[in-house]
């Protein structure tokens, strides 16, 4: 068994705490309202969360990756956006600053960032470049001392609520990804607005939007990393944001496993709770050792990143493997419940839904295996 050590349990129960008490209770109305719910964000941002694994010299709590980890999979057990929120703003949004940032941009954004006075955000999707990121069609032509970004982002976590952006663009046409660069862009930067706001299916706690460049004038100095570096950043961060996503998963699963747990043995029919019906039974028995091969994955993914180790295989992995048993589990929890568990206001139901996105972002469970071959097996012979 993988074991936790104190200080991680003692970070998980504080965060379940929090989870309970300030998230669980309004969930459901953030959930039909469409609700970012902001003063929470900022409250975790005042306890430390949103830089959790990020150094104390740059605002950060300075803990490990697997700590992370568990505050995503604590969040996303009562709330799955709110686990979103934190994931996309502490691996996808600070991350890449944090990994390929000077030291100015370090100072500038991701202290902010991690110390959660700012939110975070990833700009990589385009409507034509989706799991083909390569095929990236933003522009960014370098005048003088600032490049000139024109383009396009769509469905975009934090997307309207972050303040500071991670923006891929091309500054060499027709030469494939390595003609890719990352910016970082602030919010409000004349020529930069929000479009379009998407109505989801599920994670409705979390904004996701529409990024529009027009004309926008980036410094120079908010180059990230080298030319020509971006899609390399782009596609390390992302293995870094699996384990995010993967952790996400792992807490929707737990919470709707626990729910259905709590409900079967409560419901009595046939003269007995429905848990010790034995078609319920084997229906727990199942959902619980899949939420565990999950949990074994992802921390171990963890765990790797933490110790430098190669992981983009393990985090993809975890995140396909999670993101299924997310689906699997919030399924069966519905039957659990029966007819309760298919009315709105009931977790399980949310949780269902909240569920399905996680085989979809941040690189489709397709892309996942893509991933995963390609690790196994290299490049094709010619
Ligand atoms: N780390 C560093 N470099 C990497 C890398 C990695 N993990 N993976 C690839 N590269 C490098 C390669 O070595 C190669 O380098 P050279 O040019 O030096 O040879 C270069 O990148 C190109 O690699 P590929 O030929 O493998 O690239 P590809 O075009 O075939 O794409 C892919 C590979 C895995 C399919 C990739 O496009 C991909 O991951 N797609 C999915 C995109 C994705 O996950 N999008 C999610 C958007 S963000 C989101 O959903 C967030 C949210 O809001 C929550």
């Amino acid at each position: 068994m993988f074991r936790c050590t104190d200080e991680h349990e003692q970070l998980r129960a504080q965060i379940r705490e929090f989870a309970e008490s300030e998230i669980k209770p309004y969930a459901f109305q953030w959930d039909r309202e469409s609700h970012f719910p902001r003063d929470v964000v900022e409250k975790m941002g005042q306890k430390g969360w949103l830089g959790i694994p990020y150094p104390k010299e740059y605002g950060g709590m300075g803990k490990d990756i697997l700590s992370y980890s568990i505050a995503v999979e604590e969040l996303s057990r009562v709330d799955g956006g709110t686990g979103v929120i934190l994931s996309a703003h502490v691996s996808l949004g600070s991350w890449p600053i944090f990994a390929f940032g000077t030291e100015e941009q370090k100072q500038k954004y991701l202290v902010p960032l991690a110390k959660g006075e700012k939110i975070g955000a990833f700009g990589l999707t385009e409507p034509n470049a989706g799991s083909d990121a390569g095929g990236t069609e933003t522009t960014a032509v370098l005048e003088g001392d600032h490049y000139v970004l024109n383009g396009e982002k769509i469905f975009i976590t934090n997307g309207g609520e972050a303040d500071t952006y991670v923006v891929f663009a091309v500054t060499t046409p027709n030469i494939g990804t390595r003609g890719i660069s990352a910016f970082i862009v602030e919010k409000g930067w004349e020529g930069f607005t929000i479009g379009d706001h998407y109505d989801k299916l599920g994670i409705r706690s979390s904004a996701t939007a529409q990024l529009l460049f027009d004309d926008v004038k980036v410094p120079k100095e908010n180059l990230l990393g080298k030319e020509g570096e971006g899609f390399k950043i782009a596609m390390a961060t992302l293995d870094g944001g699996r384990i995010g996503i993967a952790s996400q998963a792992l807490g929707i699963a737990q919470g709707a496993f626990e729910s259905a747990k709590n409900y079967t043995l409560d419901r009595v029919q046939f003269g007995k709770p429905v848990a010790f019906q034995q078609g319920m039974s084997f229906k727990l028995a199942d959902m619980a050792t899949q939420i565990r091969a999950a949990r074994m994955l992802v921390y171990s993914a963890a765990e790797l990143k933490e110790n430098h180790e190669s992981y983009g295989m393990e985090a993809a992995m975890a995140k396909q493997y999670a993101s299924d048993t997310a689906v699997k589990v919030t399924e069966e929890a519905i039957q659990c419940f029966g007819g309760n568990g298919y009315l709105k206001g009931m977790d399980v139901e949310r949780m269902y839904r909240d569920a399905k996105i996680t085989q979809i972002y941040e690189g489709t469970n397709e892309i996942m295996r893509v991933v995963i071959s390609s690790h196994l097996l290299g490049k094709p012979p010619k």
